[in-house]
């Protein structure tokens, strides 16, 4: 279906990195990225290179089959290896659209997630696409419906990244940056990453007039929740 994406915009630059294929290793669980900055991973391998193909394009598409309801493996080693960025979001310019693929049932779950993080992430998020794919042969009226399905999506995300309509801060966003700032700041040597990250943001992880209520209603869930941590 990426390959497909491919050959039906051919004016636009679509590079398909195939995670699978390509010299990505899993996640040691060192934490060093999340603490002490991402350039102290110590796996060395192309992780530089998918973060340049993201940071440079105005999209991203990230597919999964379904495997036990949930994404491949690989790509939840993606989501760990780019923990980092759950602390310090990143993409706020950039559209994110999902796409899982299934044989049966069990894609919500996926779906739910790969929206979760890439939001977490930063990302402005499209309307997921989940493909039922028929194991064996498919019938051709299938194949089509799932092209007319992606091209669609793939539309909206087109439009999305044209207008430059981002998503307005939310509730799960605010919070969170609470908690990372506070925690940060009480273990600046720990966690150093996040701390100069942190420490010169106030409200939101960038410049944002947000509703006062919406604000005080944020930190105080966040206060409440930082309270169960002492
Ligand atoms: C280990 C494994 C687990 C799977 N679990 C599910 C599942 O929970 N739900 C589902 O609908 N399909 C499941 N499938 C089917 C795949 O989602 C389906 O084969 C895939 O999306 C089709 O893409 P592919 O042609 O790249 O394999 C599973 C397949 C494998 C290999």
């Amino acid at each position: 279906m990426l390959k497909s994406i491919q050959e039906n915009y051919p004016d636009i630059d679509i590079k398909l990195l195939k995670l699978s294929e390509m010299n990505f290793e899993f996640c040691k669980g060192c934490y060093v990225c999340v603490k002490k900055g991402e350039d102290r991973c110590p796996v060395k391998d192309e992780r530089d290179l998918i973060i340049r193909e993201m940071m440079e394009a105005d999209g991203l598409i990230l597919a999964s089959p379904v495997y036990s309801h949930m994404v491949s493996a690989t790509l939840k080693n993606f989501f760990d290896r780019f923990g980092f960025y759950a602390h310090r979001p990143q993409f706020f310019e950039k559209f994110a659209m999902p796409i899982a693929t299934c044989s049966g049932y069990g894609g919500e779950y996926a779906i739910e997630y790969m929206e979760k993080m890439l939001s977490v992430f930063g990302f402005n998020i499209i309307p997921s696409l989940e493909l039922q794919f028929r194991p064996g042969k498919m019938p051709e009226k299938n194949k089509i419906l799932n092209l007319e399905k992606t091209i669609k999506a793939v539309n909206t995300l087109i439009e999305r990244i044209e207008k430059g309509e981002k998503d307005k801060p939310q509730m799960g966003m605010m919070v969170p940056f609470h908690i990372f700032k506070y925690v940060s700041a009480i273990d600046k040597d720990v966690m150093s990453a996040d701390y100069e990250y942190y420490k010169d943001k106030e409200d939101y992880y960038y410049e944002a007039s947000i509703p006062f209520v919406k604000k005080f209603l944020a930190k105080k869930v966040a206060n409440k929740i930082i309270a169960g941590f002492d």
